[in-house]
């Protein structure tokens, strides 16, 4: 990457607004070239090979939960997963963030001199040189749509990205992959598992990070450990588990700092964790001390992180228990 890709990150300034979600569309925007490098190759061509297998000649179906800002999307263009007519209903439990992709596939589009056009506020065709989707945001939680009957039908894919770890997976994806046509396909990616790794290594943040897994446990049983679980939730009877592999984020300073959209990420994750445990009757004493110490290495391009993650592929083999 040329270096003017980079730069000297200002102070830590307040990168999210917080009246906003920890998910605010700018947060997913500097995530996506993140997860662009970290998700597995090997699951990835898995996904291709076996998508290519599944077509037949009508319209790819392809149902995404929680797609945020639609990132997900523009990649399975971008790489040219789509090859010929599909639908792809792009589904999020926060109409805000469906409000957030509209406005962020239309400029995306015209950046890379695709056609897009939307009838409606929630209709959208997008035509490029190799493919002709029709999109539908859909504000609807997973656990809507996995109750929901519509006319569209059975889907050949169903896409999860960096939100299995928001909901009750074990629950939901019994209700919600009846939805998938025989041999139909899921791509569960960046699935959270349980390790987050700040450098240098700093005294006492250990039992920061320790309590900031069991905050996303108190949430949702397990979430902290989203990638392993779902590993064994996908060899149950009736699936196939085609591929797995690690989609570990992983960010290092170079030339003495980072690109724009990896210091905003940095400081967002430095900033949910802080706000999270700040919540607590009893805040870890160290915190404060903690954050102000990450975001100044942030600052000098000093600070390396890693978050460990699990993608993954399966297919739907028959009727589901
Ligand atoms: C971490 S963001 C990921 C967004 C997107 N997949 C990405 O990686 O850019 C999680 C998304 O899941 C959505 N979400 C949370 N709980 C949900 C649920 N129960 N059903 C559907 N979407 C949900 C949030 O609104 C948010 O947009």
């Amino acid at each position: 990457m040329p270096k003017d890709n980079f730069s000297r990150p200002p102070a830590h300034p307040a990168v999210t607004d917080p009246t906003q979600s920890a998910f605010c569309p700018r947060y997913l925007a500097a995530k996506k070239a993140i997860d662009d490098r970290a998700l597995n190759h090997h699951v990835w061509e898995s996904l291709r090979l076996a998508l290519a297998q599944t077509a037949g000649s009508e319209p790819l179906k392809i149902i995404e939960i929680g797609a945020g800002i639609g990132t997900m999307l523009e990649r399975v263009v971008e790489r040219g997963l789509l090859t010929g007519p599909a639908v792809y209903v792009a589904s999020d439990s926060d109409p805000s963030q469906l409000r957030a992709a509209r406005q962020e596939l239309s400029q995306w589009a015209q950046k890379r001199g695709h056609v897009l056009s939307w009838s409606g506020e929630h209709q959208g065709r997008l035509r490029t040189a190799g493919a002709d989707v029709s999109i539908v945001l859909d504000p609807a939680s997973a656990e809507e749509l996995a109750d929901r009957s519509d006319t569209l039908g059975a889907f050949d894919l169903l896409i999860a990205h960096a939100v299995l770890d928001l909901v009750d997976f074990p629950a939901l994806l019994p209700r919600l992959l009846p939805r998938l046509k025989a041999n139909g396909l899921t791509y569960l990616t960046c699935n959270f598992d349980g390790d987050t790794l700040f450098l240098p290594e700093w005294d006492g943040e250990q039992e920061i990070l320790r309590q900031y897994h069991a905050s996303m446990d108190a949430r949702i049983a397990g979430a902290s450990h989203t990638g392993r679980r779902l590993l064994t939730c996908l060899q149950r009877p009736g699936l196939e588990l085609l591929a797995a592999g690690s989609s570990d984020w992983v960010i290092h300073p170079r030339n003495a700092g980072y690109t724009m959209e990896e210091t905003f990420f940095l400081n967002a994750l430095i900033e949910t964790i802080e706000r999270e445990l700040a919540k607590k009757s009893s805040p870890p004493s160290n915190l404060v001390t903690w954050a102000r110490l990450r975001y100044r290495q942030v600052a000098a391009g000093e600070l390396s992180f890693l978050a460990r993650h699990l993608d993954l592929l399966a297919r739907r083999q028959g009727p589901l228990p």
